[in-house]
């Protein structure tokens, strides 16, 4: 019997009707055997402050630990953002910030798996290409196939809220049992 897993979720967007967000929640249903996930939200985060965070001070702003000890949880990291102006929204950037810092940071060398949606036609592409450069910072293990840019993403849930794409629900469903094919694999090799 495999060992279990515990995915965490970040959304880029903080709204209540975000695409991403539905996503990860269909993401949810999608998971592979002895696996579970949580979504954690970053909204309560202030603005990366480095006279708020250690050695300068003593103690980190109260969400800030909260979210760092939600990433600890982890296992692998799931990330589902829109783009924004061709990059990666401010807001997650700031998150990841807070939670990039220190040797004890809950994102270094862990496995993370990224996808993205939008209502254009790049699917958040450039989003993603930005984010192999934090990936790098991080020394992250990234999940790279296959990839996940849902274009026109606005067309593809039905009048309940239900995210119908057959096809970018398969490619989910693949992407999640590849990070944990990689995650056990990691745990193995060390
Ligand atoms: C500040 C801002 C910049 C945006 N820039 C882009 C962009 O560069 N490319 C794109 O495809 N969509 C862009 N959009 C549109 C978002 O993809 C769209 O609002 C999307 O629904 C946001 O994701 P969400 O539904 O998960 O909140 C932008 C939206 C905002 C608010």
């Amino acid at each position: 019997m495999s060992k279990n897993l515990h995915f965490v979720a970040v959304s880029g967007s903080l709204r209540k009707d975000s695409f991403n967000s539905a996503i990860l929640r269909t993401a949810l249903e999608l998971l592979p055997e002895n696996t579970t996930m949580e979504i954690a939200s970053w909204n309560e985060l202030p603005f990366y402050n480095g006279d708020f965070d250690l050695p300068i001070s003593t103690f980190r702003p109260e969400s800030v630990e909260k979210f760092r000890g939600r990433l600890k949880k982890a296992d692998a990291i799931v990330i589902a953002s829109p783009e924004y102006n061709y990059s990666i929204p401010g807001g997650l950037k700031n998150a990841l910030d807070w939670a990039s810092r220190g040797e004890d940071s809950p994102l270094l060398r862990k496995p993370v798996a990224l996808m993205g949606a939008s209502p254009g036609m790049w699917g958040s592409i450039r989003m993603q290409f930005a984010f192999h450069a934090l990936f790098q910072a991080f020394d992250m293990k990234v999940v790279h196939k296959p990839e996940i840019m849902i274009a026109q993403v606005a067309n593809k849930f039905d009048e309940s809220g239900k995210f119908i794409d057959q096809v970018a629900i398969g490619l989910i469903k693949k992407k999640l049992q590849a990070l944990k094919d990689l995650t056990l694999s990691l745990l193995v090799s060390h």
